[in-house]
């Protein structure tokens, strides 16, 4: 999501004439669009505002030039004025809902004397009515927001609160936004959402649509290749998000649902609401429409009160359930969400126990998915040149990263390869058409 909400950023400031730059020394703007979901994604915003501070310094010092430094995203709208309080040589604070304002808000920078501007509303516009349509370059493989938000507040989480209630853009936005896209020149498409399968509008002719019929709808755009989605919650898992991916050719055979925790307890400490059984029954639906269906999760070990017998339940689930892959966060206690006040707080060093013996398994697991497709032959979409020289990459089908040698001519084409070996984290193949 930060990543596109990044590219809109860039979308918002190109008629300004700003253009991404890759050399932070000779910069004008420098923005940091940043993460609070966990506190040590959060406390790196001041380390890196500490180190901007000397570019912006010497920028004024040696050039006379006045570096503009912007913070972005949901640490800007947790902490709002105290980012200028802890750090004065910000310029502009803007949130994840406001960022299509960022243009008015740098025309008003005072040009002489210092000034911040704070915009952290959640404004009645909305910021996707508000930014340019021209999408500039995205690539072959593009992101394209569907939804946002999330009413769901489970305890341990503060997406609610900085990103707001939940809000899906309607269907002819999006297909527009797909249509631009598809014209320049992207094959596949990630709809995004915090909660993106509660994602749901009204069809052409007045009918309320899910995200299942929104998928079929973009399948029929002849020269989109590729769907896939994420992140999604277990409760908004319906009947026909599951049949398209029975249906629908181009819905990649891999799916992010993540459960956090394998215990009913904590399940329902952390208002889920969905037992570990239901999760099971929803992967049992989609295993029987999809039989390959490559399955990934988020997992948060160390929520209070978790025992070791909970523990014991989450990896016993990891253990049905077989991952091709899946992230893994120590609990992380959050200013403000209500689990933050739970008084049984576990142990640093227990947390750090668990998050290794369960990434343990599930870095088995992955190992043991990626063996699976030793030999095996899939077309891929080639995304971008590889960082070893004459070596192109791409993802597999299940979202592998994949290796191969070939020109880069192939870059934005589908290539056919033959797996050669899996390592943990990737593959390496040949192309064999
Ligand atoms: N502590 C640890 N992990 C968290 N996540 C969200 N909030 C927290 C927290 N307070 C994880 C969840 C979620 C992912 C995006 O981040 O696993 O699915
Ligand atoms: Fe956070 Fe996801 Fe739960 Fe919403 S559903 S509160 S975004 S973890």
């Amino acid at each position: 999501m930060n990543v596109y909400d990044s590219d809109r950023m860039k979308d918002s400031l190109a008629p300004l004439g700003y253009q991404e730059g890759s050399d932070l020394q000779e910069a004008d703007m420098i923005v940091i669009n940043t993460c609070h979901i966990r506190e040590k994604a959060s406390e790196k915003v001041f380390s890196e505002l500490g180190r901007l501070r000397k570019v912006k310094q010497r920028a004024e010092q040696e050039q006379n030039r006045r570096v503009k430094i912007v913070v972005a995203g949901c640490v800007a709208q947790a902490e709002g004025e105290e980012i200028t309080r802890r750090a004065p040589w910000v310029d502009i604070v803007v949130g994840p809902q406001t960022y299509h304002r960022l243009p008015d808000l740098v025309a008003k920078l005072d040009p002489v004397q210092r000034n911040h501007l704070i915009d952290i509303e959640f404004p009645p516009e909305l910021k996707f009515d508000f930014l340019p349509e021209n999408l500039g370059q995205r690539g072959p493989a593009a992101f394209l927001s569907v939804q946002e938000g999330c009413d769901k507040f489970c305890s341990f989480c503060v997406v609610p609160y900085t990103r707001g209630a939940e809000f899906s853009r309607s269907v002819e936005t999006i297909l527009d936004e797909a249509k631009t896209l598809i014209s320049s020149g992207t094959k596949e498409i990630t709809l995004l959402g915090q909660n993106v399968n509660a994602w749901h509008g009204l069809g052409p002719s007045g009918n309320e649509w899910g995200l299942g019929r929104l998928i079929f709808a973009l399948a029929e755009m002849p020269e989109l290749q590729r769907i896939r989605y994420t992140t999604s919650h277990p409760l908004d898992m319906d009947e026909e998000l599951i049949s398209a991916h029975a249906q629908v050719d181009k819905l990649m055979p891999y799916l992010h649902l993540p459960i956090q925790s394998g215990s009913d307890r904590i399940l329902q400490a952390m208002n889920r609401r969905h037992t570990a059984a239901d999760y099971l029954n929803i992967i049992d639906r989609l295993r029987s429409v999809r039989t390959d269906i490559a399955l990934s999760s988020d997992f948060i070990v160390g929520f209070p009160g978790e025992t070791d017998k909970d523990f014991a339940d989450t990896l016993k689930l990891i253990d049905k359930v077989g991952y091709a892959s899946a992230y893994s966060f120590k609990y992380s206690m959050r200013p403000g969400t209500p689990a933050a006040s739970k008084f049984l707080q576990v142990p640093e060093e227990v947390k750090s126990d668990r998050l290794s013996s369960l990434q343990q398994l599930l870095d088995a697991q992955q190992f043991a998915f990626n063996k699976t497709c030793e030999s095996m032959k899939f077309d891929v979409l080639v995304e971008q040149k590889a960082p070893r020289k004459g070596q192109l990459n791409a993802r597999t089908p299940y979202m592998q990263s994949v290796y191969f040698d070939g020109p880069e001519s192939l870059i934005g084409k589908i290539a056919r390869v033959k797996v050669s070996q899996a390592r943990n984290n990737s593959l390496s193949a040949e192309i064999i058409q």
